[in-house]
């Protein structure tokens, strides 16, 4: 079948984001910033890197500042225009083309698998891209692109796997399975964020592309772990009936959704912008002489 890309994906943002109250109380999470751009604009750039045409986004209460980041700052580019800051209105002009942004609403907190569900109308009949915008993966080939030639290439439903410490196990979505290749399992047993014995300890990570089939699972999933409709379970009766892939991507991947992992990667990331590199560093000196 002739690659005609990856056209939509979901990016469930209804979240209540409570591990980053109070900043959370009036800001919806995905909106807190990495050095000084939202997390969700990475994913989204992301997205847009990898040909997404639409990013449907699966909002909840509280979230219409994603949807106004993403639109016309109309006053703002005004205001800008008039001070003479063309670079600022150049780069605000960027971000409101950037994407088509299609929200759908989250009514209930039932779980990504009915965040993930939510998301049906927009999708319709094809293959689909899911992105969380906790994992942040700074890659050269955007993760959501490797999944999606993966899936090209054997025709299979696509997970993004990583390896993590086995304290960690019980985090994620824990996949096991055969080898394909030096990237690509098949996956033979997936399990949401396992209390004990996990089958491997390669994690399932927030990038998905996924056949619209999956749909069928999730308007009959059972609640699962947290009482949630779950994606994972859904994922594993799809690679029981048509199979799963596992990928383990090229990148590194930041969880933006934890606290330590979310400053670590404003260093990180901060870290790549020249006019800030030599500062940072400089300041790091200071801050381990200061404690030597
Ligand atoms: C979700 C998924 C989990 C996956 C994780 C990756 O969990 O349910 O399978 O491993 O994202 O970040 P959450 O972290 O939203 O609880």
């Amino acid at each position: 079948m002739a690659d005609q890309g990856l056209r939509r994906v979901i990016v469930p943002a209804a979240g209540l984001g409570t591990r980053f109250l109070p900043a959370t109380k009036a800001i919806p999470k995905e909106m807190l910033p990495i050095v000084d751009k939202p997390t969700l604009q990475y994913i989204v750039e992301e997205a847009v890197a990898a040909g997404v045409k639409d990013v449907v986004l699966v909002n909840g209460r509280g979230k219409s500042s994603i949807e106004d980041h993403f639109d016309v700052g109309f006053e703002l580019e005004t205001t800008l225009s008039e001070r003479k800051k063309t670079s600022d209105v150049d780069m605000l002009r960027a971000i409101s083309k950037m994407v088509n942004l299609v929200s759908v609403r989250q009514k209930h907190p039932l779980g990504l698998g009915h965040a993930v569900l939510c998301g049906k109308p927009v999708i319709g009949n094809e293959p689909f891209g899911v992105m969380l915008g906790d994992d942040m993966v700074d890659s050269e080939v955007p993760a959501i692109l490797q999944l999606w030639k993966a899936f090209q290439k054997h025709q299979q439903a696509v997970i993004a796997l990583m390896e993590v410490p086995a304290s960690e196990t019980h985090l994620y979505g824990i996949a096991a399975g055969e080898k394909i290749d030096e990237r690509t399992i098949r996956i033979t047993h997936i399990v949401e964020k396992p209390k004990s014995n996990p089958p491997s300890n390669l994690a399932v990570i927030g990038r998905y592309v996924l056949p619209p089939r999956i749909f069928d699972y999730l308007e009959t999933q059972e609640r699962g772990v947290g009482g949630e409709i779950q994606l994972t379970d859904s994922l594993a009766k799809l690679q029981q009936s048509e199979g799963l892939l596992g990928y383990r991507f090229d990148g590194i991947r930041h969880d933006a959704g934890d606290k330590f992992g979310y400053l670590k990667a404003n260093i990180a990331y901060a870290l790549k912008r020249p006019e800030l590199k030599a500062q940072l560093l400089k300041y790091f000196k200071e801050v381990l002489e200061a404690k030597a």
